[in-house]
């Protein structure tokens, strides 16, 4: 019986032994376990400098010239990637989007030309045919250059205008009653402009507050057509990522759009922001494309916004007719 005491240390010790080592094994296996995984996660969650997370791997981007067709199958592979349709597609950077982008087409209707064809890798390059010019950055369409009555100062230009000889430099008395034609047309109608722009100077420097509220309904007719090419950049300034995508999204651009220009320029939202609302504006025209812009923004809420946009352009405006006001008191002066 005394035996079995001595020995009961002995017994514990054999059983529990291994037993509490085990334990301790396993814990110490679970929390490298618990470490791997958490590891794993943050992993999944973001990936090296250039890499896209896809199926929670980090993939390669595909190079310029292809799309991708399938995902990568392991972290850091790289995707497949197939060649964009020659001619019609494109893609210049490395990216990871599952299109290619189309070929810019040069619309003749809009004055313009190929002056480089589409490459796999680079979109059309477009020029003004001969006789038309665009004096703009964003060169979207090319005005037909203007052929001179009284000769000709400086040609015309694929980036500037003709400059003619004004009406009154000639002699002859033709072009001396041209001249009075003239005077007697742009007097009357250089008093009105000024007058307008002085009158909504003063609406703007009295009225502001109520111009906030009737703002939309009093938008000029000739301001519902107008070319924002020339602003987009300063519009997409004043607006939050956030709220250019809910307004591309809400004027009827594709998710997948929105998501390709996205992955198109990743970590660059100031780009993103442009091209979404170039294309945007590229697909819906020009036609009441500002007033949609002014309308979406206010309805969404965003009357400081809307109203900011709508003074950047009001003064874009303002100083070409207070130019061109000023070109016409020139000239009814000479
Ligand atoms: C973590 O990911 C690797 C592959 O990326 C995988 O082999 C491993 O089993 C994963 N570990 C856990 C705990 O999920
Ligand atoms: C572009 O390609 C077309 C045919 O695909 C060809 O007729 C034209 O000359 C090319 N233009 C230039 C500028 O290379
Ligand atoms: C562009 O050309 C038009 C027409 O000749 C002219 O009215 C305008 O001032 C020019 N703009 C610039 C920036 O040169």
């Amino acid at each position: 019986m005394s035996e079995i005491w001595v020995l009961w240390p002995l017994i514990f010790t054999s059983i529990a032994g291994p037993l509490s080592k085990g334990d301790n094994a396993h814990v110490a296996d679970s929390n490298s376990e618990m470490l791997k995984l958490s590891k794993n996660i943050t992993k999944r969650e973001s990936c090296d400098e250039g890499l896209y997370r896809e199926h929670g791997f980090c993939c390669q981007p595909c190079p310029p010239g292809k799309r991708k067709n399938d995902g990568c199958k392991i972290d850091g592979g790289e995707p497949e990637c197939v060649l964009c349709a020659e001619g019609e597609e494109y893609t210049d950077k490395n990216h990871h989007s599952y299109n290619c982008r189309r070929c810019r087409v040069c619309d003749g209707e809009h004055g313009l030309e190929v002056e480089k064809n589409c490459t796999r890798t680079q979109n059309t390059k477009c020029r003004c045919k001969p006789n038309f010019f665009c004096n703009v950055s964003l060169c979207e369409h090319c005005n037909p250059c203007t052929t001179c009555e009284h000769g000709i100062i400086e040609k015309c230009t694929p980036t500037s205008n003709t400059k003619c000889r004004e009406a009154f430099q000639s002699t002859g008395s033709r072009s001396n009653l041209h001249s009075l034609w003239a005077l007697l047309i742009l007097i009357p109608i250089s008093a009105l402009i000024y007058r307008e722009v002085k009158r909504r100077r003063r609406n703007r420097k009295n009225g502001h507050q109520k111009s906030i509220a009737s703002n939309t309904e009093m938008m000029p007719v000739n301001l519902t057509d107008i070319d924002l090419v020339k602003h987009i950049i300063s519009i997409a300034e004043q607006m939050k990522i956030t709220e250019v995508k809910e307004f591309v999204r809400k004027n009827g651009m594709e998710e997948t759009k929105i998501d390709e220009i996205k992955h198109d320029n990743p970590q660059d939202t100031a780009e993103q922001k442009v091209q979404l609302l170039r294309n945007w504006y590229q697909s819906h025209g020009k036609k009441d494309a500002y007033c949609t812009l002014i309308k979406s923004l206010r309805k969404a809420k965003l009357h400081a916004l809307a109203e900011k946009i709508q003074d950047i352009v009001q003064k874009d405006i303002t100083s070409e007719h207070e130019n061109a006001n000023l070109q016409n008191e020139n000239e009814s002066l000479a």
